[in-house]
């Protein structure tokens, strides 16, 4: 039990390096193709495809940059609208917004935190071009649902997978759903390259122009004429020979993500007056972080998590709603109230959850818990 692990220090997330990534990455530097050319962006791109069933992959410099390259490869212009969930991180509204287009909040959904679809129509408006939904935490958001709605409207999709690598819906994997669909390779996620990303889709003319949009808009034929400007978001060779190595460990990290996700819930259901993250009857989580919310109206998240901090339990707190981020302010549109986000803002906090966490670990940050709880009075000692 947690007495082996007296004064530990557990953080919310390492990397692990379990594969080839050090032997491909030797081999850049042995053969000199350390930039954005070289065999294993080419192979790093294949096997993302492979991995998600699409026809195209473009791989980018993190996943910010790929919610931007996604959004051009759709054609968002000025003055376009994209309705996306209020709880979420600023790289979704800023991609829009450095194109011109106008991010357009709604509220998510209680079991989930993922974009309420119910909530989606009344956004709609001549303006609106796209929607854009956001696995949030691993767990997919209602796809058929966004779906339905979007195929009315006449609406592209844009799935943000950042945080949702091998997740499923219906058995269709995470990455796969959005007319374009992006992916974060940061630190923390799933799989890393350390900083990186890549933009996915099945439609040719989508793919040329992402392509073009990442490297300047360079042209084939006539390189230093420029029809549009673009942007370096290139992902160099190195940080591909990592991403390959990681992609072909990623069954072992799906379930071993699954099996400490699993563990906790075992664990935290024991504890009255937690919300916990579910995983719905057609979906497949990969637990991306672990998450707890707290009742509404008692402790505070931050209260929580700094007594945890001082036992040498790092977590993190929830996104703040992007309807209340004044640098977004005249930028965007809020529709409705957000009552869900900022319930989820104020009271939920992500747990220890990377690949280094063992049983033994996770026992002893949920009896940490616990003993937080109890002192703030939280609940009881039985
Ligand atoms: C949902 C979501 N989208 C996009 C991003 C942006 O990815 P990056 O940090 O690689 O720019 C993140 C980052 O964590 C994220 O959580």
């Amino acid at each position: 039990m947690s007495t082996k692990i007296n004064h530990m220090k557990i953080q919310v997330s390492e990397p692990k390096f379990w594969g080839n990534e050090k032997l491909y990455v030797n081999d850049c530097l042995d053969t000199n193709w350390i930039s954005s050319g070289g065999k294993y962006l080419e192979q790093f791109e294949s096997a993302f495809c492979k991995f998600t069933n699409r026809k195209f992959a473009v791989s980018v410099s993190n996943g910010t940059a790929a919610l931007e390259v996604a959004a051009y490869g759709i054609g968002i212009e000025p003055g376009d609208e994209v309705i996306m969930p209020s709880f979420t991180i600023i790289s979704c509204a800023a991609a829009i917004i450095r194109l011109g287009g106008v991010p357009v909040f709604v509220d998510v959904e209680e079991d989930t935190w993922n974009i309420n679809p119910e909530k989606i129509e009344s956004a709609i408006t001549e303006n609106t071009k796209a929607i854009m939904m956001v696995h949030i935490y691993g767990h997919p958001a209602d796809y058929n649902k966004i779906r339905e709605i979007a195929d009315k409207h006449e609406l592209k999709i844009i799935e943000d997978s950042a945080e949702a690598h091998g997740a499923k819906i219906d058995d269709e994997v995470c990455g796969s759903l959005g007319d374009v669909s992006t992916f974060s390779f940061y630190a923390n996620k799933l799989i890393t390259t350390g900083e990186g990303g890549m933009v996915l889709t099945n439609d040719v003319d989508i793919h040329s122009r992402m392509s073009a949009y990442r490297n300047l808009c360079f042209i084939d034929g006539d390189r230093f004429h420029h029809e549009d400007m673009g942007f370096n978001y290139r992902m160099t060779n190195i940080q591909a020979a990592i991403g390959l190595g990681q992609i072909e460990q990623i069954d072992k990290i799906i379930k071993k993500k699954r099996d400490i996700g699993k563990y906790y819930l075992n664990k935290l259901n024991q504890i009255n007056g937690l919300k916990l993250q579910v995983e719905r009857d057609n979906c497949f989580t990969t637990y991306w972080m672990y998450c707890v919310q707290l009742k509404s109206g008692e402790i505070d998240a931050k209260t929580v998590m700094n007594l945890l901090k001082k036992e040498g339990i790092d977590t993190r707190p929830f996104f703040k709603g992007l309807h209340l981020q004044p640098a977004l302010n005249g930028h965007s549109r809020s529709v409705g109230a957000f009552p869900v986000t900022e319930n989820a803002y104020n009271y939920g906090f992500y747990l220890p959850s990377g690949m280094e966490m063992t049983e033994d670990k996770v026992d002893y940050v949920v009896e940490k818990l616990k003993s937080v709880l109890i002192t703030l009075g939280y609940m009881n000692n039985s």
